[in-house]
């Protein structure tokens, strides 16, 4: 992982260079970081606010030989992967919310986006962009962020740097993706379970489809969520 890493001084969206130079044929494992984004994305056509000189904010491109159906493992794998790399980094522990908020206390830390190009029974790329708060004071996130977002440097009362913490995110990622490929997926998902708050709770999970209300009972093998609804139907999503 990071074998390519290409860095930006401000781009639209770290997602957009990766996708444009996944169809020119760039390797796996290529990385594109940028100090500030300007359309950064978030899920469900979220912005996702990424000042400069503050996050890490980047864009990681995969080739895995599976089916497009598969892809979601990814995002369950990079919510590990990250978890891990920022406690190695900085001794924060985060909690993950289903199924790609990773947590403090409540508050965000970070956000996962999975996006692919796939052939109908092949992916044939996956950016994952993860994008993490480093460095940001309180007072600079926006209002209606202070109360639901938090950064590395909030939690520690003390500035990190950002390359130390890709560093040690990538070398888990590499990690978990190798044991992926090889072993599959049951590893990274008691990993996950075991870094997860949702289970046994009422959530409101939120897709594109609108909104469902229910119990996390848990996860399937493809990474899809089993929600149990108030009338006992279950639903996976
Ligand atoms: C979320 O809504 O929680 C997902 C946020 C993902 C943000 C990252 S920052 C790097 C990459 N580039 C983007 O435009 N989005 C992702």
């Amino acid at each position: 992982m990071g074998a390519q890493v290409h860095y930006e001084k401000s781009v639209p969206s770290t997602q957009e260079v990766a996708h444009k130079l996944a169809r020119d044929g760039a390797a796996e494992g290529t990385v594109i970081v940028a100090d500030e984004q300007t359309k950064g994305k978030g899920r469900l056509g979220r912005e996702w606010f990424s000042p400069p000189g503050t996050g890490l904010w980047f864009s990681l491109l995969l080739r895995p030989d599976i089916p497009p159906q598969q892809a979601p493992q990814l995002t369950l794998l990079t919510a590990v992967a990250v978890i891990e790399g920022i406690e190695e980094a900085t001794g924060v522990k985060a909690e993950i919310k289903w199924p790609n908020d990773l947590l403090v206390q409540g508050r965000k830390i970070a956000g996962i986006l999975t996006e692919m190009q796939s052939e109908p029974d092949r992916v044939q790329a996956v950016i994952v962009g993860v994008g993490i708060n480093v460095n940001q004071e309180k007072s600079s996130l926006p209002e209606d962020l202070q109360s639901i977002a938090t950064s590395l440097a909030i939690e520690k009362g003390t500035p990190f740097h950002r390359a130390d913490v890709l560093t040690s995110v990538l070398k888990r990622y590499e990690y978990w993706y190798q044991h992926f490929l090889h072993e599959g997926f049951d590893r990274v998902r008691r990993r996950w379970e075991a870094l997860a708050i949702s289970f046994g709770q009422k959530i409101t999970a939120r897709t594109v489809q609108g909104a469902e209300y229910g119990t996390a009972k848990g996860i399937t093998d493809d990474g899809v969520l089993i929600l149990e609804k108030e009338d006992g139907e279950i639903k996976y999503i």
